[in-house]
């Protein structure tokens, strides 16, 4: 009953994840069972199969500790300096908690004169130098400043004593344990005598009303949460690379748009040279032939997907690329035999598009816009039309471009810039540690419907042919969606 999906995808059509629909199969074993464990790349294991892009609207230090902290990871973008790219990597590697402020420093006879003082920050910190060399002699939050009749004396007059410190290897119990017994509304994590970040009492709480994260999160073998960064194939991204290494990445995206090109597979080799112990993940990929000669060159990944993401134009602009669906089980056929996990990189835009990708033969997949309009994507809420939202970017939009990304469209600087991708927003959709959760869950069911328990189960029901697919014509696509009501609220949880 229905078709192999070595059957679907040799007809020469481009199928992207709505076209294709899996048959159910057997089950015997409840959806908690699910293992969903799998590899990132040769040598990294993952719990969660989820990675954040390299996107400067999706991955700086919030999110990847976040990520980090469910068991999954985040790729710091490039379209920065390289000393602040390592600075952000710095941040997460500093802390095992899901929590980041930026904090703000000031000196003890500093005067607050207005509430923008606590924008970027919960507090402002205070030292003797007013700077984070100093000496720490207290925090100020901004209902203490708030709270006040006397807005206008220093705050080394009403700021709390300095926070008791934990080191920054302290988990969010043990820090619950030391606010109790303490009676503490914040504490200091300190790492060799330097202040990493202050974490509040109500950050405590407000993660702790998350669903319960299982398992210790992603921490790579320096006992640091897990991250990797993006480079791009130009020569001074060897520069870039020695301050991502410095700050302890642990694995390395190459970020390219085509990565079928004499650049990245002279990167790669140079990567494997130099470091040895980095893992390198090549790409982006949609062929056979492609990832083959990445392949043959050493990565220890591949990131698949070419014009298949939510803010792209690759496919309208160049007239190259592939339906995402199509190019995932392509290219995870040939990659499995060098035993290369696959990454499945854009248009997953709910969890059976997850459901689809890792079935069809990834061991991850990478989403932009799925995290994006979280509390931990860069950037500030604003409103549209009454509706919150938050900037979501292509990184081949002008307005990316401008700031440096044209590396991975262009190759090399151009004269002329041509945009492939677009610059949106996307809907508030609350924190990261409360949508991921349900996620899983999600993709959990989906793999008890086809009988798999694992993600290497998925895999061997693809290969041996177990696994029947269909594809959907445009009326069972409209079927397989919600129709036919007058109104309805789509909640998933
Ligand atoms: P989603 O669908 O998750 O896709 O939002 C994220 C992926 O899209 C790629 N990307 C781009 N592709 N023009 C493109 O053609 C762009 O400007 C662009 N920016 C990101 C990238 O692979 C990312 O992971």
């Amino acid at each position: 009953d229905g078709f192999t999906a070595e059957k679907l995808f040799n007809q020469g059509f481009s199928y992207t994840y709505d076209d294709v629909i899996f048959l159910p199969h057997y089950i015997d074993f409840p959806a908690d069972a699910v293992n969903l464990s799998t590899n990132l790349t040769r040598r990294i294991p993952l719990s969660v199969p989820f990675v954040a892009s390299p996107m400067d609207t999706v991955s700086e230090s919030s999110m990847a500790a976040a990520m980090a902290s469910l068991g999954a990871i985040a790729v710091v973008h490039s379209n920065t300096s390289p000393s602040n790219q390592a600075s952000i990597l710095r941040a997460v590697k500093s802390r095992r908690v899901p929590i980041l402020s930026d904090p703000v420093f000031c000196s003890p006879s500093f005067v607050v004169e207005h509430d923008d003082a606590f924008a970027n920050s919960p507090f402002l910190l205070i030292t003797d130098t007013g700077t984070a060399r100093g000496k720490l002699l207290g925090y100020v939050a901004k209902s203490d400043w708030t709270n006040r009749n006397d807005k206008g004396c220093q705050v080394k007059e009403y700021m709390s004593g300095p926070p008791v410190a934990v080191p920054w290897s302290a988990e969010l119990s043990e820090i619950e344990k030391v606010m109790e017994s303490k009676k503490e509304g914040a504490v200091a994590l300190m790492r060799d005598e330097e202040l990493v970040d202050v974490v509040s009492k109500e950050e405590v709480k407000r993660v702790r009303g998350y669903p319960k994260l299982v398992g210790p999160g992603s921490v790579g073998p320096d006992g640091e949460w897990m991250v990797g960064a993006a480079i791009g194939t130009r020569e001074d991204d060897k520069e870039r690379l020695e301050h991502l290494v410095k700050a302890g990445v642990n694995v390395v995206v190459l970020d390219s748009s085509q990565g079928n090109s004499s650049y990245q597979l002279e990167m790669i080799k140079y990567v494997k040279k130099v470091y040895p112990e980095l893992d390198v993940i090549g790409g982006n990929v949609v062929t056979m032939y492609q990832a083959e000669n990445l392949i043959q060159a050493g990565v220890d990944g591949l990131r698949v997907g070419m014009g298949s993401g939510s803010i792209c134009t690759t496919q309208e602009v160049c007239a190259v690329g592939r339906g995402q669906a199509s190019a995932v089980y392509k290219v995870s056929s040939i990659a499995y035999k060098s035993g290369v996990p696959v990454i499945a990189d854009g248009g997953i835009s709910n969890s059976g598009h997850i459901v689809k990708a890792l079935s069809l033969g990834a061991s991850t997949v990478m989403m932009g816009s799925f995290l994006a309009g979280s509390l931990e994507a860069p950037g500030a809420y604003e409103y549209q039309n009454g509706q919150r939202v938050k900037k979501y970017r292509g990184m081949g939009s002008l307005e990316a471009m401008t700031k440096g990304s044209d590396a991975r469209y262009l190759g090399e600087k151009a004269k002329l810039k041509i945009a492939q991708g677009v610059v949106g927003a996307v809907k508030d959709k609350g924190s990261v540690l409360n949508f991921i959760p349900y996620t899983l869950q999600a993709v959990r069911q989906g793999f008890q419907d086809i009988g798999a328990n694992s993600l290497q189960s998925a895999h061997d029901l693809l290969r041996s042919r177990v696994l029947r697919m269909e594809v959907r014509t445009g009326a069972a696509q409209i079927e397989g969606g919600v129709h036919g009501l007058v109104s309805y609220e789509k909640k998933y949880y």
